[in-house]
């Protein structure tokens, strides 16, 4: 039974766990170069605190948890947290969004730890053009990773690529060839503002528009949509590959939204772009019950709004940036 119901009858199913505000790139989209301010040790949660909250969750109908960071790989002991979260009952789905630069050498392991799901962010083919976006020299190591994620044969991997105009946008068919023969997902994201990452509308590329251009050379055959899907899936004739499609600023999908967020710092964000955070660091710290968790959880999840304010006004605020939050 799901007891994670919001106000707007919206079940929660899946929760998005920051294990690091760390990353070992810049990408210029996600952060200001200069980094942001990291949190102290002991402000994050232990990896023995995020097991036992991931596990109150799962007691409440959470059966998708996905691992994000800053980058998660950068996180000591993380296979230990994998295989502890994949041997609890009802969790159906293990995934992590990772930028791949260390993960070739761990990926083997991370799988016979119980991951099934690998997202892997990647905006340019183009080394030089990769070092422009993410201010490192690590292209080489993003691609083995790929190629070593690919034969560990995991359940699913996907690329996220953010696509912004007169940044990568000339790219969008590269990497729909790309993915001819291999089995990958690739998803088109639209640029979102957020703190400090230099957003600007002029630098958003619509969802209708990149399908336009891949258009121009394929068709696109709509797959079945899941509920609380986000991305908006296609096939293309002759292709092994699949293009995805994630619309957050011109079609937003607050309404069937069935995700919840643990900050690294172990507080709930209900939304992305809503503020109010229910902390339950300080819960457990103070010696609360599983029972007191339970209870933090719901008072977060009947305080999620119902949609996400208009992108002008999201544009003007002052949320998180995104690798404090972790996407
Ligand atoms: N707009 C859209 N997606 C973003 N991400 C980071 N910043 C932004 C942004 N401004 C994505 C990254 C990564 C995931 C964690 O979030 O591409 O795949
Ligand atoms: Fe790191 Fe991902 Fe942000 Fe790039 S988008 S700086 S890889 S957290």
């Amino acid at each position: 039974m799901n007891l994670l119901v919001d106000n707007y009858a919206r079940e929660h199913t899946y929760l998005r766990i920051s294990v690091t505000d760390r990353c070992n790139l810049r990408c210029v989209y996600c952060m200001p170069a200069e980094g942001v301010p990291l949190k102290k040790r002991e402000e994050i949660l232990t990896l023995e605190e995020i097991y036992r909250v991931a596990k109150v969750f799962v007691g409440l109908g959470i059966d998708k948890i996905r691992i994000t960071g800053g980058e998660p790989l950068v996180r000591k002991g993380l296979d230990g947290l994998i295989k502890r979260l994949g041997a609890l009952a009802g969790v159906k789905t293990l995934a992590m969004t990772t930028n791949a630069v260390l993960l070739a050498d761990q990926v083997r392991q991370l799988h016979q730890s119980g991951l099934t799901a690998l997202n892997i962010s990647l905006d340019s083919l183009q080394p030089k053009r990769f070092e422009a976006i993410t201010l490192r020299d690590d292209h080489a190591k993003v691609m083995a990773g790929i190629t070593a994620a690919l034969s560990e044969k995991l359940e699913t991997v996907k690329l996220n690529c953010v696509v912004i105009a007169g940044v990568n946008d000339d790219e969008v068919l590269d990497f729909v060839h790309f993915v001819k023969d291999k089995p990958l997902n690739v998803r088109f994201i639209e640029y979102m503002p957020f703190k400090d990452n230099n957003w600007q509308s002029t630098g958003v590329v619509s969802y209708a528009q990149m399908r336009g251009v891949i258009e121009q050379q394929f068709t696109l055959e709509p797959l079945n949509a899941r509920p609380g899907d986000v991305a908006k899936d296609f096939s293309l004739v002759g292709h092994q590959g699949t293009v995805s499609f994630i619309s957050s600023m011109t079609d937003s999908f607050c309404g069937t939204c069935n995700r919840l967020r643990l900050t690294s710092e172990g507080s709930i964000k209900s939304c992305l772009f809503y503020g109010a955070e229910v902390s339950l660091r300080d819960a457990m710290r103070a010696g609360g019950s599983d029972a007191d968790l339970r209870d933090l959880i719901q008072i977060a999840v009947k305080g999620k709004p119902e949609a996400h304010p208009p992108i002008e006004e999201l544009a003007a605020s002052d949320n998180r940036s995104m690798v404090e939050i972790g996407g």
